[in-house]
């Protein structure tokens, strides 16, 4: 793990959005994998801030979504679908060919998870992966207990967050919802990835994630063992560290 202690929320930002750049400048055909939440939101904000004033050709990168709200509609407001579209890929006219997710619907999602990971590996495997990090340390729907072994799948939400989408979108209880997400195995076969995190209510899961065992219980913990993570933190997310 690279830590990258920053000052500001909006210093991790440009940091990472620079790293994108990066990753799209060194291969025409680069796979770009993106996370939704409040931290990845500016990111990507800066990352088309950055495109547009350098001229950046982003017309032969592939972007995906690392995971998706599964039993409602990807137009909804809170969809990683609708969400990564405003953010990224309609601002930067991204063909929809070139942006990829998980499907919100299925009768088989053993298959349908497979063939996505599959898709990716046919354009070449996936370059960077950005990651936020849950409070409760989840990557991706990948909550504490997920096996680090475990491909793309239809996992559970936490409850607070099922309870707003189902307030959100008038979903009934009887109709299940899940995260339908790569798998934490799925995560770690990136080449590099990149963990952003802000904010004090952030600081005690990046401490145990960087400093403590790592542990199915935590699954960010096993980012400890990627050979290319890189984690950007603003001052208030690192306050925990002891070095
Ligand atoms: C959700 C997403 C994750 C994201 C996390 C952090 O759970 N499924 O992919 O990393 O939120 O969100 P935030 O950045 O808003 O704290």
């Amino acid at each position: 793990m690279r830590i990258i202690p920053l000052d500001t929320p909006e210093q991790v930002d440009l940091q990472a959005a620079k790293l994108m750049a990066d990753a799209v400048a060194a291969r025409r055909d680069a796979v770009i994998g993106l996370s939704t939440g409040r931290t990845t939101g500016s990111i990507h904000a800066a990352f088309v801030k950055l495109v547009r004033e350098s001229g950046l050709d982003c017309s032969g990168t592939t972007f995906f979504g690392l995971d998706e709200v599964a039993g409602v509609p990807r137009e909804y407001a809170g969809a990683c679908y609708t969400m990564l579209k405003n953010e990224l890929i309609g601002p930067l006219g991204i063909p929809e060919e070139h942006f990829l997710m998980l499907p919100v619907k299925s009768d088989n999602w053993e298959r349908d998870c497979s063939a996505f990971v599959r898709e990716l590996e046919r354009r070449g495997g996936v370059d960077l992966l950005f990651l936020g990090l849950g409070e409760n340390g989840h990557l991706g729907f990948n909550q504490p207990g997920s096996p680090f072994g475990g491909g793309a799948w239809l996992s559970v939400m936490y409850p607070e967050l099922e309870e707003r989408i189902r307030r959100e979108t008038g979903t009934p209880a009887h109709k299940p919802l899940g995260g339908v997400t790569l798998g934490l195995k799925d995560i770690m076969h990136a080449r590099r990835l990149v963990l952003a995190a802000k904010g004090l209510s952030k600081a005690a899961t990046v401490k145990k994630m960087i400093e403590g065992p790592v542990t199915e219980d935590l699954p960010a913990s096993v980012l400890q063992l990627h050979p290319c993570c890189t984690v950007l933190l603003d001052r208030e997310a690192a306050s925990n560290l002891s070095l």
